[in-house]
């Protein structure tokens, strides 16, 4: 059987690809620049290299018929590094090149890196190879991430426009299918997009309502917003591409939703919501007192005594073994993992900042109904 070659499976899109084509039974040779790094799927073969090394490249496909090419980390040779690692696949025998690009691919995109994926998907067309060109809008697992956890703010030069977050998970879906069919998005140059185009201050009430703490959007100037990342002291090329992933919100480049999570897959694509509930932790760092808790979780017995001090009511609940953290703007609840089963302690505000936290953890406990059996008892600390 030929074997399917998955490249970034260090990382987190290029894994979930990997371990979807193992469970459907395929052939897998897994590349990777540290292959230590690599967790293992089965029996599937993992060989080391880079996408600049041509040699390494065309040694570590050799033997697939089909390649999924996950864009490389931002570099300022990363447009040579794609097409020296396309053309040693080509030398291996590879006969298809699945490529992870970016939606709004252009040689003037706004997005400077957005032209990379262009440069890359020409040099892909011109070599002749069958392939699939799969245009990703951004992560929603980037998109807290966009918060200023210092103070809660969300700042770029995005203008009023919307992009349309899609999740690693939906675009391994549809990945693992095209890889798996040959006949499947023959190439073709699809968009890749979560289900809504949201704007940074949908994104911001969305975050302040799971958080508790006032989130906002304050647009900057592109001026601005090259004086506000000065501080990391990152090279020119870099914060070009930083500041034009938000100019590429306001100019639309990102604002249009297509259909192919649900065309490929029979599923719809994640909304952040949806996203959110079924991933708290991407939330982690941006209470209001993210650091308390962070320093709190490390000391267990410190945070009970603090919180216990500074708050008055106590939430403790069992179900079975699993791990999640939820923190809120004034309290946080922590559920560990323990032989006795998961118990989940919290502790928040009076009045309706309890109830929006009840209403939060018992959302998020939900999930596990299905498989514990779970009980939350509310009330003041036993230590008080
Ligand atoms: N759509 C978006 O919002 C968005 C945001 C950020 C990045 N991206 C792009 O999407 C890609 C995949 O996203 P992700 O979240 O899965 O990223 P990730 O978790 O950082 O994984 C990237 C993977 O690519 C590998 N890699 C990077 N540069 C390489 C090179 N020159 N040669 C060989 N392997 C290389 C990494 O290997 P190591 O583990 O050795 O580093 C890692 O396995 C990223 O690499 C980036 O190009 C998209």
């Amino acid at each position: 059987m030929t074997a399917i070659a998955v490249t970034g499976v260090t990382g987190r899109l290029g894994s979930l690809v990997a371990r979807r084509l193992a469970d459907s039974g395929a052939t897998l040779r897994l590349v990777a620049r540290d292959p230590s790094r690599v967790q293992p799927i089965g029996d599937a073969v993992v060989a080391a290299a880079t996408y600049d090394d041509a040699a390494a490249f065309e040694a570590a496909v050799s033997g697939a018929s089909t390649l999924l090419l996950v864009s490389a980390t931002e570099s300022d040779t990363r447009v040579a590094d794609h097409i020296t690692a396309i053309d040693a696949a080509i030398a291996a025998g590879v006969e298809r090149i699945v490529y992870i690009s970016f939606q709004g691919a252009a040689p003037d995109a706004t997005f400077t890196f957005a032209r990379d994926h262009w440069h890359t998907e020409q040099h892909l067309k011109s070599t002749g190879i069958a392939h699939t060109i799969l245009r990703d809008n951004n992560y929603l697992a980037y998109v807290p991430a966009l918060v200023d956890r210092a103070d809660g703010v969300i700042r770029g030069p995005a203008g009023e426009g919307r992009f349309a977050p899609v999740s690693h998970e939906d675009i391994a879906d549809v990945a693992a299918a095209v890889l798996s069919n040959d006949e499947l998005l023959a190439n073709e140059t699809r968009d890749i997009t979560g289900p809504q185009a949201l704007s940074l201050n949908d994104v911001a009430r969305t975050l302040t309502a799971r958080t508790g703490r006032t989130i906002t959007y304050e647009p900057q100037t592109r001026d601005e917003a090259f004086a506000s990342r000065a501080h990391y002291g990152a090279p020119q090329w870099m914060v070009e591409g930083w500041v034009s992933s938000y100019e590429a919100i306001a100019t639309g480049e990102l604002g249009t939703v297509s259909d192919t999570v649900e065309t490929v897959t029979g599923h719809p694509p994640t909304s952040l919501e949806q996203y959110l509930d079924a991933q708290p932790e991407a939330l982690a760092g941006l209470f209001a007192h993210a650091e308390a808790a962070d320093a709190a979780i490390e000391k267990p017995s410190r945070w009970r005594k603090q919180l216990t001090d500074h708050l008055g009511h106590r939430i403790d609940t069992t179900s079975g073994p699993t791990t999640s953290t939820f923190r809120f703007g004034d309290g946080f609840a922590l559920a560990t993992d323990t032989e006795a089963g998961l118990r989940l302690e919290a502790e928040a505000a009076t009045g309706d900042r309890l109830a929006q936290i009840q209403d939060v953890v018992s959302r998020h406990l939900e999930r596990f109904a299905h498989r514990h059996e779970i009980s939350i008892s509310w009330g003041p600390s036993p230590s008080r």
